[in-house]
């Protein structure tokens, strides 16, 4: 089984994208063959500033590398080092049309919010489709978010396949209908841009600040609390197996603790969890030939296979040069 999946290189990473995302996609690492490249290409259709997108480009790879992605077991590369993944884009866009663009919601979204639309943001869906294509990916794993995305990549290789042969793979997404959303410190969806997160390698400072800034309710030292009804109880049971969270919500029915010592006791185990990690990253800043040359290997592999796809799909479309008798 062939797994690939792209993560944007947008900034920081926060608990909701760890718990939900990344941990899951480690846990395939394990299991099947799993390609995973940083989306700097997609990227571009939001560009701020070339200083961001570089240092963002090896946060992302310091970010996965600490967090576990093991270059033994994964193809681990940066998108814009596979141009063939551009050239490919450009052959699909004939097999889907303008008015299925019109209707992406990520697309239609940023522009309601404001956002005057590049192309590039407009043909999105047609770069991710080649990015699955090419390497003939069968089972993408994604956020909700890119289901429709997902859906837009299906029908392109059916159309390309249908008009061409039977040359593209056609990928199953990968989706939790059901992952929790995870609350950020206002009790909302947590997200960079409601700007609630815990970030997994801010300093002990902000994380610290974050952390005791999470919403609570007035109840007194002595009154008994309600896990259900508490964001910090949510976050936290996140760090916990069965019994520690059942330890836990026990501690709060009881009463007797406040909320400032129960925010204590997350931050403790928000910097205990990820204090390995945090260790890893910071060897690996110290190491940045080192994680070039992770993700230089990951080109050469990632390398092989984009080239023989995008053969098999210039011999299918007549593209120049071909042999002439
Ligand atoms: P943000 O909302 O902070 O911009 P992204 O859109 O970059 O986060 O999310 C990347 C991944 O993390 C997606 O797959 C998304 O489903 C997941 N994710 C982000 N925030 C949460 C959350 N609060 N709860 C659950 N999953 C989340
Ligand atoms: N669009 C995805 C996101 O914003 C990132 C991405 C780009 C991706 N290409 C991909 C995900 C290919 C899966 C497969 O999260």
């Amino acid at each position: 089984m062939r797994i690939l999946t792209g993560v944007q290189p947008s900034g920081k990473l926060h608990l909701g994208n760890y718990f939900s995302a990344i941990h899951k996609i480690l846990n395939y690492q394990e299991k099947a063959d799993l390609l995973l490249f940083i989306a700097n290409l997609h990227a571009i259709t939001t560009f701020s500033s070339k200083e961001n997108l570089k240092e963002n480009t090896i946060s992302a790879a310091l970010d996965l590398l600490a967090l576990g992605v093991n270059p033994e077991k994964t193809i681990f590369w940066v998108q814009s080092e596979i141009p063939e993944v551009t050239e490919l884009s450009w052959y699909l866009s004939g097999s889907i049309t303008v008015s299925q663009l019109q209707l992406a919601h990520s697309f239609k979204d940023k522009v309601a919010k404001g956002f005057t639309p590049g192309a590039g943001l407009f043909t999105y869906p047609i770069l991710m489709a080649a990015d699955i294509l090419l390497f003939s990916s069968e089972k993408v794993p994604v956020g909700k978010d890119q289901k429709q995305h997902l859906e837009i990549t299906r029908d392109i290789a059916e159309r390309f396949n249908a008009q061409f042969g039977n040359i593209l793979t056609i990928p199953e997404p990968d989706i939790d209908e059901s992952t929790a959303t995870i609350p950020g410190v206002d009790g909302a969806k947590m997200s960079k841009s409601y700007k609630n997160t815990i970030d997994l390698f801010g300093t002990e400072k902000e994380i610290k600040k974050a952390v005791m800034s999470i919403v609570s309710d007035s109840k007194e030292i002595a009154e008994p609390k309600n896990p259900d009804e508490s964001v910090i109880f949510q976050i936290h049971k996140l760090f916990l197996n069965e019994k520690e969270t059942s330890e836990l919500r026990n501690r709060y029915l009881a009463g007797g603790v406040g909320y400032g010592d129960l925010k204590k006791s997350l931050l403790e185990t928000v910097m205990d969890h990820f204090a390995p990690f945090r260790k890893k990253r910071e060897d690996l800043q110290n190491d940045l030939g080192y994680v070039n040359s992770v993700l230089n290997s990951g080109k050469e592999k990632a390398k092989s296979i984009a080239e023989k796809k995008i053969k098999e799909v210039r011999d299918a479309l007549g593209i120049y040069p071909f042999s002439i008798k």
